[in-house]
């Protein structure tokens, strides 16, 4: 029977689901890739005492060159994380003819052309889908199924830990450290988990995707972000009232020649195909000059759902292993579109404030903000105890400068005590 022997740098949350997974669906791999059997044939890890449930201890190695220096190894899965290490072991490994299949977004959205670039060089796949959205093969999806098409926007729900935090502090009024820990203990969270609640994992994972839609490189340097810290039970409770909800997006946009890529959270209306994906789930929407729209969902986070999709990038790899193909395209990044600034991006916002609650008070704030060329939609007010009073102000679709300006002159007036909080809004209400 032939063999292909894997090396797994890391057996953590994804790597033993990947052990798990490779015995669980066995005879079904053997079937696909006619007879062949996948084996698994040293695991890298840090502490060798470690409990690690069904994970023979023998397979354990604490030296990366059993693995990326071994002759018999045809393929190498990193899932250590972080980004030097992972580099040097990836690049050693393709220098070393090993196909690569990486979950590491961290890497991926800083070093991804480099990589994929060394990869094309020594004829070796490199392939990253559980580095976005889990088990959602969004990366394929665009790649390969949709290719027929322009993508104009991606729009996605793409960190779970977020997703989940803020779904539960919506239905259960907890705070953020509290469901944050949860996060944490399930799994879902990463090591550093700032990464997850500021919005650098998010905008690691659309730095990607907008990569692949729009044939640009895009890097993590390149995409605005703003995280969840600010969010309040307040907030929630106005979009309810404007019939939306709030999520944690991740949106890249393609227009006239020129892309935009942010992450931060947003008003998004309870019709949106996004606005009902909670917990854990991830979703990526998106819009092509030939599908129109689609919505892809599925669990973003966790052992067993990045296991499915580093397992099918392995079957891929084996399959083209099968095949004999040798010549690969691992970058498809071949435009320099312009990456607008956020100042020149356009949206619809979000204002929240406190301010004393006597006549002309609306005036001067709608003044401020027609002088900066920012036209109001609409406008609620709640009385305050102690004199003052809460103003929640939605804009029609505004640029980004002409409301930072605004917002500014907003806070210098006498009458306004405090901006709380300013977010954007993806629809009109
Ligand atoms: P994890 O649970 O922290 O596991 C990391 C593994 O790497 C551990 O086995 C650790 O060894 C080993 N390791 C770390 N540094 C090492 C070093 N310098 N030398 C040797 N071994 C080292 O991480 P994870 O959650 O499985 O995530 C792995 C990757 O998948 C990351 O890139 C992450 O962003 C990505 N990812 C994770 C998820 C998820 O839901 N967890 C989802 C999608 C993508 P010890 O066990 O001995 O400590
Ligand atoms: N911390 C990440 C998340 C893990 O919550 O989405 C999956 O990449």
């Amino acid at each position: 029977m032939k063999k292909i022997k894997i090396g797994l740098l890391g057996c953590g949350t994804v790597g033993q689901s990947v052990y798990k997974l490779l015995k669980l669906n066995r005879n079904k791999y053997l079937a696909i890739l006619d007879g062949v059997e996948l084996e698994i044939v040293k695991i890298l890890v840090n502490d060798l005492e470690k409990d690690r449930d069904s994970i023979p201890g023998e397979l354990l190695t604490t030296n990366p060159h059993d693995i990326i220096a071994n002759k018999e190894i045809d393929i190498v899965i990193e899932v250590i994380g972080g980004t030097s290490i992972a580099e040097e072991y990836i690049t050693e490994a393709i220098r070393n003819g090993k196909h690569i299949i990486t979950a590491n977004k961290d890497l991926m959205a800083t070093r991804g052309q480099e990589i994929l670039e060394l990869g094309n060089e020594y004829f070796k796949e490199v392939k990253y889908e559980a580095s976005v959205a889990g088990a959602i093969p969004i990366i394929s999806t665009i790649k390969d199924n949709l290719q027929s098409n322009q993508i104009t926007k991606v729009m996605g729900i793409i960190n779970g830990t977020t997703n989940f935090i803020l779904t539960k502090m919506f239905a259960e009024r907890r705070s953020l450290e509290d469901v944050l820990q949860e996060a944490k203990d399930l799994g879902y969270a990463e090591a550093d988990p700032t990464s997850d609640i500021e919005g650098l994992d998010a905008a690691r994972k659309i730095a990607i995707l907008a990569s692949i839609a729009f044939s640009r490189r895009v890097k993590l340097e390149n995409v605005y972000v703003e995280g969840i810290t600010k969010i309040s039970v307040d907030d929630v409770n106005y979009a309810r009232q404007f019939k939306s909800t709030i999520k944690l997006l991740g949106i890249a946009i393609l227009k006239d020649d020129a892309i935009e890529v942010r992450v931060h959270p947003t008003l998004l209306p309870l019709s949106h195909p996004l606005a009902k994906v909670d917990d854990v789930y991830n979703a990526v929407y998106l819009e092509g000059n030939a599908f129109g729209d689609l919505t892809l969902i599925g669990k973003g986070a966790g052992g067993l759902p990045t296991a499915s999709a580093v397992v099918s990038d392995l079957l891929s790899i084996v399959k083209n292993m099968n095949k004999d193909i040798l010549k690969v395209q691992n970058c498809s990044c071949y435009l320099d579109l312009l990456i607008k600034k956020i100042e020149d991006t356009i949206s619809h916002y979000y204002f929240r404030m406190v301010v004393v609650d006597k006549t002309r008070v609306l005036s001067k704030i709608a003044d401020a903000f027609a002088s900066n060329n920012v036209s109001i939609d609409s406008v609620i007010q709640r009385k305050l105890p102690d004199g003052k009073a809460e103003l929640v102000i939605l804009t029609d679709r505004v640029l980004n400068k002409n409301m930072q300006s605004a917002r500014e002159q907003i806070e210098n007036l006498d009458v306004v005590i405090e901006i709380k909080s300013v977010l954007r809004s993806e629809k009109e209400y």
